[in-house]
């Protein structure tokens, strides 16, 4: 077989099949193209509805957030990120022994192997820390012999894995970026505390153990969110956990989702002073530029995250005149953004701009809050994932095609 005989069949195949394929395209459900076109498009996939779910319910009218029928108020006061975890992976709230089990696992998952840290050590100090943990995850991928066993039982398994690891990585890429050496887990501390614990190297106090628990708690599952979508999507070809995950924490990068409560942060910050608030808001509008952690494809009322961290904001502002100073100009700007857009476009505070402040407060790196957010929603993320699986359709929508179809191909000596 040479390169000419390869040359000469190709061309002979698709002459024919060009011939055999002639005509002009139809419009219907069998196409791409929808010629004219008559398509009605959502953009953002806004009002889309892909499936069917016992997970979680958000209802953006009234400002609730249910997982599994629980609602996020209770179980920021009653729960654990552990047992908020389990519910949403088994549908239930776990017996004592069902909790012990399942923290035991994670007592044993948490210890990272030495490969994923000598990966984070080869990274640059500059990278972020989403790309870092990105690549960690993969890694993590890459050394699991049983990664692509992907029965509903072994994907289980990985979410755990994952659950526990996540907090484990941001923790070693917390320290690592700051010259630290990773501290390894205690299997004494909760997730949040031993969270904590990983990034700081000193064992928390109580309250900051509490925040910390609950703001997992309350970032652990929002409805079919981009990296959720994300997430079921890459999973939904069959793919492994571990990659569908990589995907899932590459949305949440991003500012318009999770790496908002980074930018919620730097513009308070370059606000500088609660009178600078209402000269800089009329800037940001006059520049159509977008107030970071504010704003919702579904809610149109007060988030009920934010309900919840707003207050917990304003206690740990208290605890240095930076934070207060902080603290005062989010609540300047809540109220003009509020005045001004609530009542235009239903514009109100979301999750990301409370908990930004909490974590400054609790002297957290800014870079370090979106990482904090896929330590609580890799429970969401595997899930969904997993409750997809087990009637799993591959996710394929269609785009109207706007471009020619009959261009003629030139050769590259003649364009
Ligand atoms: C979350 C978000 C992406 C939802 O977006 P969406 O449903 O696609 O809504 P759009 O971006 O189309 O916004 C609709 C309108 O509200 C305005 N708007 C939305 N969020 C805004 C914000 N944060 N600041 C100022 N205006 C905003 C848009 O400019 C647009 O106005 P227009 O109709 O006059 O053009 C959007 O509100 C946003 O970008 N918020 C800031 C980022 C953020 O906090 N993300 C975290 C979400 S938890």
């Amino acid at each position: 077989m040479t390169k000419v005989e390869i040359d000469e069949l190709i061309k002979r195949v698709a002459v024919k099949a060009a011939l055999e394929t002639e005509g002009e395209p139809e419009p219907g459900l069998t196409s791409e193209i929808n010629w004219p076109v008559n398509a009605t498009i959502n953009r953002g996939l806004e009002g889309a509805i892909s499936n069917t779910t016992k997970i979680g319910y958000v209802n953006g009218a009234k400002g609730w957030l249910i997982y599994r029928g629980l609602n996020c108020f209770d179980l920021a006061e009653k729960s654990s990120f552990e047992e908020t975890t389990y519910l949403l992976l088994y549908g239930h709230l776990p017996s004592r022994a069902e909790l012990q089990g399942f923290n035991d696992k994670l007592i044993a998952y948490r210890i990272l192997p030495d490969a994923v840290l000598d990966v984070l050590k080869a990274m640059p100090k500059t990278s972020h820390p989403m790309s870092l943990l990105a690549t960690a995850v993969s890694a993590l991928g890459s050394l699991d012999d049983e990664a692509d066993d992907i029965s509903v039982t072994n994907e289980t398994e990985i979410a755990i894995k994952l659950t526990a690891r996540m907090a484990s990585i941001a923790g070693a890429i917390s320290r690592l970026r700051r010259n630290k050496e990773p501290v390894n887990p205690d299997p004494d501390l909760t997730h949040a505390a031993n969270f904590l614990y990983m990034m700081t190297g000193t064992k928390p106090d109580e309250a900051s153990e509490r925040i910390m628990d609950a703001s997992l708690i309350l970032h652990a599952d929002h409805g079919m969110n981009a990296s959720t979508f994300t997430t079921m999507v890459v999973n939904s070809s069959l793919s492994d956990m571990y990659s569908s995950v990589v995907a899932g924490i590459g949305s949440l990068k991003g500012s318009l989702h999770g790496g908002a409560n980074e930018a919620a942060l730097y513009i308070l910050e370059e606000i500088g002073s609660p009178e600078n608030v209402k000269p800089w808001f009329e800037k940001a509008r006059a520049e159509k530029r977008k107030v970071m952690g504010f704003g919702h494809r579904v809610y149109k009322a007060y988030d009920p995250r934010a309900r919840i961290l707003g207050p917990i904001a304003e206690l740990v502002a208290q605890k240095n005149s930076e934070s207060q100073k902080l603290y005062n100009i989010a609540i300047a700007l809540e109220k003009e953004v509020i005045e001004v857009l609530g009542a235009e476009k239903k514009i109100f505070p979301n999750v990301d701009f409370y908990s930004g402040l909490i974590y400054n407060a609790m002297s957290i790196q800014t870079v370090m809050f979106t990482p904090i957010f896929a330590v609580s929603r890799i429970a969401g993320w595997t899930a969904r994932a997993l409750e997809y699986l087990e009637d799993n359709r591959l996710f394929r929508p269609r785009a109207v095609y706007t471009g020619p179809i009959k261009a003629e191909y030139t050769p590259i000596q003649d364009r």
